[in-house]
């Protein structure tokens, strides 16, 4: 067939259209959605009674929104069935934060749910760290992958974006043990054995010390409380185990002055650890039969709250190199460094101010 000039012309043009790059493929819709795990009425009448309110949960259009929020605070955030994210109004630890997670997904089943990190310097955001601890539901880490491309979306640079890859408590799993009570019964052993050391009670202090040890044993299991890293337990508890030969045998040889010697050695481990978690001010004194943790006035300002002072500046320091920690942060530009140059492992929280690209560019070995 012998095809008119205009009509070949018009071939050409469609042909040329079609060798045109294909439009990207619409993506899959293959992202679970999380289901909430936990009932969210009462978290929306507690939302209520703290003064909030859902209008006040801020849905970012651009990268330039993130910009917004505190450097390096963990905020809550979702990613919602629409791809949507919807972040907390306030930093995770703010008192009496109550946009919880199905606050901020609405009840809703979520495609991603967690915390949130941002760091930035005069409206650009230079990092994003995301990790995906839900307790009301139950995220896992992969479920980042769609919150991740959501920030791709609005802009952020995804080289600059990293997940925090470990695995979360969720409302359905028998829930570890936790620190606290465990240190209440610690407290009560140590201050019993305390007393029996004083009344020469060899028996009782024997019992004593023996509970003692087994409620030291559930602390490797146990969940710390949330801002405390469990770097510093570790060896922290180690020391303190390495006291107990001293005490027992203190105590089986019913010899009060080793006993009283051992007591204050061992009182000096309780204590660093207690100054090493940010717990300085629970103080636990060095002389048996004292109660346990003191609240004498002499003991507020004891070497170990000097230690977490130093440790973590309460105010928002802004000399470079002050220590500081990320909660309350730095001021005069400087954030306060608590990472290595990889944002990727066990959050520490306790570190120097600096400039942000000194942080960036700190290796990781010179974590705090
Ligand atoms: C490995 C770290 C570590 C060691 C060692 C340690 N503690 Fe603790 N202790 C903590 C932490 C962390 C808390 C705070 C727990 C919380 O807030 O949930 C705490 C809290 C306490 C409390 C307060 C509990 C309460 O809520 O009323 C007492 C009492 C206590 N510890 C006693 C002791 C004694 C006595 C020793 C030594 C025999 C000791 N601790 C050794 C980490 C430690």
């Amino acid at each position: 067939m012998k095809l008119p000039p205009l009509a070949l012309a018009l071939t050409s043009l469609a042909l040329a259209s079609c060798a045109r790059p294909a439009a990207p493929a619409p993506a899959v819709d293959d992202d679970p959605r999380f289901a909430c795990r936990v009932a969210v009425s009462p978290l929306h009448t507690a939302l209520r009674t703290a003064g909030g309110d859902r209008a006040q949960i801020l849905r970012p259009n651009a990268a330039a929104d993130l910009a917004r929020l505190s450097v390096n605070a963990r905020y809550r955030f979702v990613l919602d069935g629409d791809r949507r994210f919807a972040i907390a109004p306030m930093p995770d630890d703010a008192p009496r934060n109550p946009y919880d997670h199905p606050v901020l997904g609405g009840g809703s089943p979520v495609r991603s749910a967690g915390g949130l990190r941002v760091l930035h310097a005069n409206g650009r955001v230079e990092r994003v760290v995301l990790d995906a601890q839900s307790y009301a539901y139950c995220t896992t880490t992969e479920s980042l992958r769609p919150a991740v491309r959501a920030l791709v979306a609005l802009g952020v640079d995804a080289a600059r974006i990293t997940a925090e890859g470990r695995p979360f408590a969720c409302a359905e799993a028998a829930a570890p043990p936790r620190y606290g009570p465990i240190m209440v019964r610690v407290g009560q052993r140590y201050e019993l054995l305390g007393r029996a050391i004083v009344a020469g009670r060899w028996e009782l202090a024997g019992y004593a010390l023996h509970e003692l040890d087994e409620e030291l044993d559930e602390l490797p299991g146990a969940t710390p409380p949330e801002e405390v890293s469990r770097d510093v337990l570790g060896p922290a508890l180690a020391s303190l185990r390495q006291r107990m030969p001293a005490l027992a045998q203190a105590v089986t040889a019913r010899d009060a002055a080793a006993a009283r010697a051992a007591y204050a050695a061992a009182s000096t481990t309780c204590n660093a650890c207690h100054a090493a978690a940010q717990h300085g001010y629970l103080v636990v004194p060095s002389t048996p039969g004292e109660a346990v943790p003191s609240s004498s006035p002499d003991d507020a300002a004891t070497p170990a709250d000097a230690a977490v002072t130093a440790h973590v500046a309460p105010a928002r320091p802004s000399r470079a190199g002050a220590p500081c920690n990320d909660r309350t942060g730095c001021g005069g530009g400087l954030v306060c460094c608590t990472h290595g140059g990889a944002y990727t492992a066990t959050i520490s929280h306790v570190g120097r101010c600096m400039g942000l690209r000194a942080c960036n560019t700190q290796p990781s070995a010179a974590r705090r």
